[in-house]
């Protein structure tokens, strides 16, 4: 008798995927106060959908979603996973504690398995395959991403000696390289060892960057994959700047990929100019849209102009109002406004429109730290 003797290389069959869609989501206020700051939608979809599309598009279909206090809201958009094909387990974080805390976090769902470790409000343009399977191949114990980025300070950043990753700084007020930690993670199980022996930093948070530090000290083989923008893969993540300037920012980006597709009525009276999505159920009447923009369904546009890279979510109206580079979420009223609305995220349920009342003032109803600029 011949027993069969493997010769295949040694690679890793099983990677599970874990989203970050916990956290406190400060930089995003107000709109944090109510929601999660992933569900926020970048062209129409939350930004989180794009994180479990990217890990489904890598193979990873077993896939923890790490949810603070906004846990329901998530659950309740992002469902079982089945219309991404994948199956998502909810994972409730005590307290918003760190990275590397949400990693513990998950302990009972990743037992021994690898795992991809995405930041939830991370965008990356061209996905994550290539890393994934440079992981499954080269089976290191962590694989990280870097980006040369122009304000490091903002980020976690490596330093590198002959292409080796030899130390991590979170946010270090003199950065020794301008290579910024992507929002995207690969481990094995040695990580949870490196996780169980690192303290809480000053800010109180269990660091990521601690554990991969305590891997590398502790001989483990930490490699990193470089994203060489424009040739390879990443062009937007706000990880470490989760700030309107990025989301709008982030939205500009996917709308300029996105092809122009018509579902809802368009009436003869409109100009559509560039790439114009516009959703189903959504209804425009003389107004001028000027691509890249998205309307949403059932969205109203009557005597109005829609700028280019303007996504307008659903269930809104705008009449007798001019906006751009803006993102409105679902069910707001934009209604009879003098001057352009340039820059702007504007909640959901938000009414804009002019007083009939004299004298003609401004009145405002805005949430805690709002930010509404008047000229
Ligand atoms: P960050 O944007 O770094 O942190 P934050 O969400 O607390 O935001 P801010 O700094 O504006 O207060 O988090 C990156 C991602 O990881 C984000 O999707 C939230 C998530 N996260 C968790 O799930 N748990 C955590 O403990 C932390 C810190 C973040």
């Amino acid at each position: 008798m011949v027993a069969a003797i493997s010769t295949a290389p040694c690679t890793i069959a099983r990677v599970k995927g874990l989203i970050l869609s916990g956290g406190k989501g400060t930089r995003l206020r107000p709109i944090t106060h109510t929601s999660a700051k992933q569900l926020v939608p970048i062209a129409n979809k939350p930004i989180l959908f794009y994180a479990i599309e990217a890990v489904v598009a890598a193979g990873i279909t077993d896939i923890g979603i790490i949810t603070g206090e906004t846990g329901a809201e998530v659950e309740a958009a992002a469902g079982d996973g089945s219309r991404f094909g994948a199956h998502l387990t909810y994972i409730p974080q005590a307290a918003p504690l760190g990275l590397a805390h949400a990693v513990l976090s998950a302990r009972a769902f990743l037992g021994a398995d690898s795992f991809v470790m995405y930041l939830g409000d991370n965008l990356i343009r061209h996905g994550i395959v290539p890393i994934v399977e440079s992981f499954k191949e080269t089976t290191p114990d962590a694989l990280i991403l870097l980006a040369r980025v122009p304000e490091p300070q903002h980020f976690g950043v490596a330093e590198l000696s002959d292409g080796k990753v030899v130390r991590l700084v979170e946010k270090p007020a003199h950065p020794v390289s301008d290579l910024a930690l992507v929002g995207v993670y690969l481990f094995n199980h040695t990580v949870f060892d490196a996780i169980d022996s690192i303290e809480y930093s000053a800010r109180g948070e269990l660091e990521i960057t601690d554990a991969i530090q305590k891997m590398i000290d502790g001989g483990r083989r930490v490699q990193s994959h470089l994203i060489t923008e424009p040739h390879e893969a990443m062009v937007a993540t706000w990880k470490d700047t989760g700030r309107l300037e990025d989301m709008l920012e982030a939205n500009r980006i996917v709308l300029d990929d996105l092809p122009a597709h018509i579902d809802g009525t368009v009436g003869d009276d409109v100009r559509l100019h560039g790439k114009v999505i516009v959703q189903s159920g959504a209804t425009l009447r003389n107004c001028t849209v000027r691509g890249p923009a998205i309307i949403g369904e059932n969205t109203v546009i009557d005597d109005a102009y829609i700028g280019p890279y303007t996504s307008i979510y659903y269930g809104c109206t705008v009449r007798r109002a001019e906006i751009e580079h803006s993102i409105v979420l679902e069910n707001s009223v934009i209604d009879d406004v003098d001057g352009r609305i340039e820059s702007s995220l504007i909640g959901k349920e938000c009414r804009i429109g002019r007083s009939p009342l004299r004298p003609r003032t401004i009145k405002l109803m805005v949430g805690d730290h709002s930010r509404v600029e008047l000229r």
